[in-house]
């Protein structure tokens, strides 16, 4: 539990590589899932990695990361901009959160700017990419060690 982070995703992150690939890149969700199992690695983290279109399915992840997780990174997808449940959730989770955007939501639609996570999440990532979920771990693994030096 010690070194476990969970890495949760929202809706439509399932169609990754397919969907808007201008706006999310080439990359499939499977590809996502690698690149950061492989980082984990190398930073001596765990991982476990989890995908819902369903907002309750979430928001029971979240829940169980209280007792079950050091960590959460989070692209909360959708939801960010709607779900006071998952706002939530994660604070009563208790745990540092970073929240990942692939895309700048700052620079694009109006709907996109307001996120119910931002308030409660210790950092937030938008327009790196998916190289954002590295930078998520990265962040972590200094805040879980922070004589970490990788
Ligand atoms: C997203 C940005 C959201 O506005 C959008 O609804 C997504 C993905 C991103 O990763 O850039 O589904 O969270």
């Amino acid at each position: 539990m010690q070194r476990k982070i969970f890495v949760l995703n929202g809706p439509n992150l399932n169609t990754l590589g397919t969907r808007k690939p201008e706006i999310y890149g080439a990359e499939t969700l499977a590809d996502v899932e690698a690149r950061v199992r492989r980082r984990a690695q190398a930073l001596g983290l765990e991982i476990e990695f989890f995908q819902s279109n369903h907002e309750g399915e979430i928001v029971e992840k979240i829940q169980q990361a209280r007792t079950q997780a050091a960590g959460i990174v989070i692209n909360p997808a959708a939801y960010t901009h709607t779900s006071v449940a998952i706002h939530d959730a994660l604070e009563y989770a208790e745990r540092p959160t970073v929240e990942v955007h692939i895309s700048n939501v700052h620079a694009r639609e109006p709907f996109r700017h307001h996120s119910y996570v931002s308030p409660i999440a210790n950092v937030v990532i938008a327009g790196a990419g998916t190289l954002g979920y590295e930078l998520a771990l990265e962040w972590l693994a200094n805040h879980l060690n922070p004589t970490h030096s990788a």
